[in-house]
């Protein structure tokens, strides 16, 4: 039985990818490129096809048992606007279960919530809140300066680890009992930025700084980084505006897994190695400041 994964090159797509081969699946993976396609892991069958045009779709999906699929595109995250059309060749290729990725209401308002909720399929929507690979963003400034500034300082969110939102992806995918679900998934804990910037500094044992902006700061500053206006304008609107419920801890993960969640110190640990250059790397716990 074959299952179909989206977004399998990006960060949350490769581990499901991963974790499905781990199981002995047979995972085909779809990208839009072809020279990805000829990079996918050993074992996986690639697969070519754009989302937002359905009919590059279609040898995608034949034969397929299961399929995760991404609710937004591109380089913005624009909503998938394809929804009913991809829904309706997924149940015409026999396809039963199905994983969606989406966020607050299940992109209800693009069609593809609607489309998934009125097919055959078996569908799980699955929220994550805010992958703690969000924090590789800072990496280029940790490396050099040793400092992350960011504004809305005191924001909680309660990450999770993407490794945990595709292991519960690739168990409801397996699995089934999920059917007509909405999983939201966190890690353990609901952290402030300072707190994450203090547990990779632990991990690499380098003394890092949280310094707090007002929006004026931050304007300046990622003007000065070169970052375009709407840009500036799009991230602190998004912080200004993300709901309470980001800073929510769920179940989701100890009910779908039986195991807790991943904290974000175990996952500062897993990549400590890209908050260094080489020249910074010395013995674990050693202080290269
Ligand atoms: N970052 C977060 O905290 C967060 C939280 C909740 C939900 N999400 C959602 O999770 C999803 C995955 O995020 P990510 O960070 O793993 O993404 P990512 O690293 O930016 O990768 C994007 C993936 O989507 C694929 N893709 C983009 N447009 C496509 C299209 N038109 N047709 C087919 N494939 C397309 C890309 O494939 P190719 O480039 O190989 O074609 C790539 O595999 C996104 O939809 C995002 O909105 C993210």
């Amino acid at each position: 039985m074959t299952i179909l994964v989206t977004g399998a090159t990006g960060t949350l797509g490769r581990h499901v990818v991963d974790r499905l081969l781990r199981d002995g699946r047979q995972v085909r993976a779809l990208t839009r490129t072809p020279a990805a396609a000829a990079a996918m892991p050993a074992g996986v069958e690639p697969a070519v096809g754009d989302l937002t045009e359905p009919r590059t779709l279609a040898a995608a999906l034949a034969g397929v048992h299961a399929v995760h699929l991404i609710g937004a595109t591109g380089q913005d995250h624009a909503p998938l606007r394809t929804g009913p059309e991809i829904t309706a060749m997924a149940e015409a290729a026999g396809v039963r279960r199905i994983t969606v990725l989406a966020e607050g209401d299940e992109g209800s308002d693009d069609g593809l919530g609607r489309a998934v909720r009125d097919s055959a399929l078996e569908w799980t929507f699955i929220w994550p809140i805010d992958y703690m690979a969000n924090t590789l963003g800072w990496a280029d400034a940790i490396r050099a300066t040793a400092e992350v500034r960011e504004p809305y300082a005191s924001r909680r969110t309660a990450s999770t680890d993407e490794r945990d939102v595709a292991d519960v992806i690739a168990t409801v995918l397996t699995r089934g009992g999920h059917a007509g679900r909405r999983h939201v998934v966190t890690g353990p804990e609901a952290l402030t930025p300072a707190d994450k910037v203090a547990a990779i500094a632990r991990a690499t044992g380098r003394d890092l700084r949280f310094t707090a902006l007002t929006d004026d700061q931050a304007r300046s500053q990622w003007r000065a980084d070169g970052w375009p206006e709407e840009g500036i304008a799009f991230m602190l609107d998004m912080w200004a505006t993300v709901p309470a419920t980001v800073a929510e801890v769920t179940p989701t993960v100890e009910r779908v897994l039986g195991r807790p969640p991943r904290t974000f110190a175990q996952w500062a640990a897993a990549h400590a190695d890209l908050f260094f250059t080489d020249s910074q790397q010395k013995m674990p716990g050693e202080n290269t400041q």
